[in-house]
């Protein structure tokens, strides 16, 4: 018997493995019968993808269930579901706090989902699924579906993290390190080729310390994993996301050098410049480990542009200790970066110093260090007029005849361009540059 047909429609908090996640979830409801809906207000299931990062990440979800659980009194049958790490972070109290939820699941149990919303509507009652199973969710998941895709896709391929930073939640919502098998990643990524991907970002929360079973039995780093995917046909382009700077293997770094497919692009978070401040964060790197990094780095691809994650405002961080980030940022140049101000979480060994900076001073370290990094990523814009970037356009801009398009460095590129061109590389000499993307015309090849 077909399944009755019925809408989900997912919201994503977050960062890409929710994005990643969020398809799966998807792909998990369909054999249900479920079919995407184009927002919350007429779909049978909401699910909300959350993020347990920050506490303004955690607070957007209960402010979104509010609404949700009026829209709920007003339409019977409507079913709500809570994913994600804030999920997995405090189940229970999502259920005391908002009883209207069905259904709350930590992301390791996904493919459960179908089950527990029947379970939830049989019995009445919120379902909380929040264990770290023994099996993976990634061996029990339906195989990803084909559904006319961008050219560009995330495929994760290591979750978890063991580095234990003390100001973050991951290893406690996202458990121990776990890498995918060789074997299964190129697996998805033929499936992704054939629905028409190009280029694969493999995202992980630790993913350069990946270290998946192989072929022959032996375990394979990141290294050897890009190196073999770059062999599938109709691979184009490849990247990976999130590293950590101990992470950073020589043959990683060689990689960069000598696969002209792994894309000229590193997200590599420093968190601070100061020495103290990253001993008490325990990021188990100093300033001068990351500095000597970078030069290797870029020694093997002069051409990288570098992304970074940075806190100001860990308890205990001073003025200097600010002013050496501040000094870090301007000594490498970031082609762009994210920053934020500390947020103690609740479980983390962070959260218990007695050292807190004040709200403003935070505030204030924070726009002077955006200031820094937006000149800086401008530059790094500007710096691109007159050259000539191979662009994979992925989707019509928001003028009529333009396509936009990423460069090798992540750029969002705009020119006009056939949509034929979508899911296809073409030479784009840039004429133009703002803080948030470039614009130029196609030449010929
Ligand atoms: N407060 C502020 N920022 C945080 N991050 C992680 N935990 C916290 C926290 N408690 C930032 C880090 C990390 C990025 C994903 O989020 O910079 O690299
Ligand atoms: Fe969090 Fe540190 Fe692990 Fe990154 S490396 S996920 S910041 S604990």
């Amino acid at each position: 018997m077909l399944p009755t047909p019925k809408t989900v429609f997912v919201k994503t908090y977050g960062c890409q493995m929710n994005v990643y996640d969020s398809e799966r979830i998807e792909d998990a409801l369909r054999p249900h019968g479920y079919t995407p809906a184009a927002g919350p207000e007429n779909a049978d299931l909401v699910v909300l993808n959350t993020c347990h990062i920050r506490e303004r990440a955690a607070d957007k979800v209960y402010s979104e269930l509010g609404r949700l659980r009026n829209m709920k009194d007003a339409r019977s049958g409507m079913q709500i579901a809570v994913a994600g790490c804030v999920a997995q972070a405090e189940g229970a109290e999502i259920s005391r706090r908002v009883p209207a939820v069905d259904v709350i699941i930590g992301p390791q149990s996904y493919h459960r989902l179908p089950e527990l919303l029947t379970r939830a509507r049989d019995g009445g009652l919120s379902v909380v699924d929040t264990e770290f199973p023994a099996e993976s969710k990634f061996e029990k998941l339906p195989a990803r579906a084909a559904s006319g895709r961008a050219p560009s896709a995330f495929l994760t391929v290591q979750e978890g993290c063991d580095k234990f930073c003390t100001f973050c939640v991951v290893p406690y919502t996202r458990g121990a390190e776990f890498s995918r098998s060789v074997a299964r990643i190129i697996e998805e990524s033929q499936s992704l080729i054939r629905d028409g991907v190009r280029e694969l970002t493999l995202l992980g929360q630790n993913v350069n310390a990946y270290h998946g079973e192989a072929p022959d039995g032996s375990a394979w780093g990141l290294a050897q994993l890009i190196a073999r995917l770059a062999e599938v046909p109709g691979i184009e382009r490849l990247r990976y996301m999130t590293s950590h700077p101990r992470d950073m293997t020589d043959d990683l770094i060689t990689e960069h050098g000598r696969n002209a497919k792994l894309m000229p692009f590193l997200h590599l978070p420093f968190q601070s410049g100061s020495d103290r401040i990253l001993a008490a964060m325990n990021r188990k790197h100093t300033v001068a480990d990351y500095l000597v990094l970078i030069d290797r780095i870029r020694a093997a691809r002069p051409d990288i542009a570098l992304s970074t994650d940075i806190i100001v405002g860990f308890p205990g961080e001073t003025d200097a200790d600010f002013a050496a980030t501040l000094s870090l940022v301007e000594r490498l140049t970031f082609a762009q970066a994210y920053s934020f101000k500390y947020s103690p979480r609740p479980g983390t060994p962070a959260a218990g110093l007695a050292t807190p900076v004040e709200d403003t001073v935070m505030t204030a370290r924070l726009t002077a260090l955006q200031h820094l990094l937006t000149a800086q990523q401008k530059a790094f814009n500007t710096a691109q007029i007159g050259k000539t970037l191979p662009v994979l356009f992925d989707k019509p801009g928001r003028k009529p005849g333009q396509l936009i398009g990423r460069s090798p460095y992540l750029q969002a590129v705009h020119a006009e361009a056939d949509s034929r061109l979508i899911g296809q590389i073409a030479p784009v000499a840039v004429s133009s540059a703002s803080l948030s993307s470039l614009g130029g015309v196609i030449v010929a090849a």
